[in-house]
């Protein structure tokens, strides 16, 4: 582990896997920054719970940015350019978000990351992600860059196999996790979420997760 001071604020970059770190507090300067443009967007844009290809509802609650958003479905999981509940095209990931997903990944080791979506899911108490693979984007050469905000979340992080061991992290408030490279395919998840309290999300968890697509 690798400790450093950055912002006078304490943090430190613990690597996972060949290709993926676990950069804690990476995002905290910019934590309330972002907590205020995704509550903006969540009003004309509000999260939706996607559905699984076994018609099950998530209970996580999904929203996107980008040129490119994610959606569930019955018919599979995928991308679609507009946003099916508002019927507009998704709106742009915003700079300052862009700028963050590029310095992270840039301190997990890839250069030049220009994502195209960025997916945002709310947890509310109980909302969780089973062990997956994220294998919906057609581009692997680039890395998943995933910024966690408002209440802790236990994540999980695996290997290329379902069954392999996996690594429990707490995830807090400015949290990002890089993972890229070898560990692109790697399975994770999310337990169910905690009841706690954050001072500006309230009893929620954010999760920006920028990838390319194409
Ligand atoms: C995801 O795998 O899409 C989300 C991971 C997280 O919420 O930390
Ligand atoms: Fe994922």
């Amino acid at each position: 582990m690798i400790a450093d001071l950055f912002s006078e604020q304490m943090t430190s970059q613990v690597q996972l896997a060949a290709g993926a770190y676990w950069l804690r507090g990476f995002a905290l300067p910019q934590a309330d920054m972002l907590c205020d443009i995704l509550t903006q967007h969540f009003v004309d844009n509000p999260p939706q719970q996607m559905m699984t290809p076994m018609g099950y509802k998530m209970s996580v609650r999904t929203t996107s940015f980008g040129q490119f958003g994610w959606v569930g479905t019955e018919r599979g999981y995928g991308y679609t350019k507009k946003n099916a509940f508002t019927k507009q095209p998704w709106l742009p990931i915003p700079d300052s978000f862009l700028d963050l997903a590029q310095q992270a990944a840039l301190q997990g080791g890839y250069k030049d990351f220009i994502p195209d979506t960025c997916l945002v899911n709310v947890y509310e108490v109980g909302s969780k992600m089973g062990l997956h693979q994220d294998k919906d984007e057609q581009d692997f050469s680039q890395p998943i860059v995933s910024v966690s905000l408002g209440i802790p979340a236990i994540f999980l992080f695996g290997g290329a196999k379902r069954s392999d061991k996996t690594t429990k992290l707490t995830l807090t408030h400015g949290d990002v996790v890089v993972w890229g490279g070898a560990s692109r395919w790697f399975y994770h998840g999310v337990n169910p979420i905690k009841p706690d309290q954050h001072p500006v999300l309230g009893k929620v968890r954010c999760n920006l997760t920028f990838r390319k697509v194409i």
